[in-house]
């Protein structure tokens, strides 16, 4: 396998539990799940009490606010890093929830849940990270086995048609004494980008490189609703946005999928 090959099969591992994710993805904050939750508060009907998993959870901006709108909340990431951040938080910002939320390490491919949730939620492009299909199909058959009969998925996606048409290849920011350039491109129906930040140490011959691989393989609406099929999940509805427009394949940035266990596979 050459260097490339070794990338792709690691770069979350990687990149989510560097400190840098969280710099970069700053405007991810409470703020922005706020807004989806509010979506998910609006469409899903869940009765208070009911037990969330929220799948690739980082550190546990939903989760929290899910937790405080009066519902059990299990967050699960690979990320030891970004759980270690959630479970900081829960003894300081989040400690008011301790009772009604937790946090695990897990990987989503192997979760090993039976029939025990009323919600999966799978926020903010958390999934198409592995080359295989296989793989990635392995993720919605854990969702499906995680919840109980009856019980919902919100996934919110990125639409695959809007980034194939409006992918910027390359910028560079400047963020305090860093430089960040990211290098994007689609190919073999992923979108990857390279992100390299130089830090100015202010000394001159202290700067440093480091740089980061991201890729998400492109499914689109009709990829995920026949995933989605087998493994018994029934679409209700989809959005474009987080204020709850309706998708639309061209221009819509987002896609987000209020789905429905209503089968339980035997496995
Ligand atoms: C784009 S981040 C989103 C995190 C969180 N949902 C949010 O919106 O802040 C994707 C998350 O997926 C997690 N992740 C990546 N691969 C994973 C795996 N195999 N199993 C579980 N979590 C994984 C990462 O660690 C990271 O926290």
């Amino acid at each position: 396998m050459n260097s490339t090959g070794k990338i792709e099969d690691n770069w979350y591992k990687q990149w989510f539990n560097n400190k840098e994710y969280l710099e970069l993805y700053k405007h991810r904050n409470s703020a922005d799940a706020k807004a989806i939750a509010g979506l998910i508060m609006k469409n899903v009907p869940l009765k208070k009490g009911s037990y969330v998993l929220d799948l690739a959870c980082g550190n546990g901006r939903h989760s929290v606010i899910i937790a405080s709108k009066g519902f059990k909340v299990l967050g699960v990431d690979l990320s030891t890093f970004l759980i270690s951040e959630a479970r900081k938080k829960l003894k300081s910002d989040y400690s008011r929830y301790t009772r009604r939320l937790s946090f695990e390490i897990r990987d989503m491919r192997k979760l090993g849940f039976k029939n025990e949730f009323d919600m999966v939620v799978n926020l903010f492009s958390s999934f198409a990270y592995f080359r295989s299909d296989r793989q990635n199909k392995k993720v919605i058959s854990e969702i499906s086995a995680s919840l109980k009969t009856g019980g919902f998925f919100f996934f919110d996606f990125l639409n695959e048609s809007y980034v194939r048409r409006n992918l910027v290849p390359f910028d560079m920011t400047k963020r305090n004494r860093k430089v960040i350039i990211q290098v994007r491109e689609i190919t073999g129906g992923f979108v990857k980008k390279n992100i390299i930040i130089v830090s100015n140490s202010g000394g001159g011959s202290d700067n440093a490189v480091s740089s980061f691989y991201e890729m998400i393989r492109l499914y689109s609406l009709s990829d995920l609703r026949k995933m989605f099929k087998d493994n018994g999940l029934r679409i209700l509805k989809t959005f474009g946005d987080y204020s709850g427009s309706k998708f639309n394949k061209k221009n819509s940035e987002r896609l987000i999928i209020l789905a429905q266990k209503t089968i339980n596979l035997k496995r």
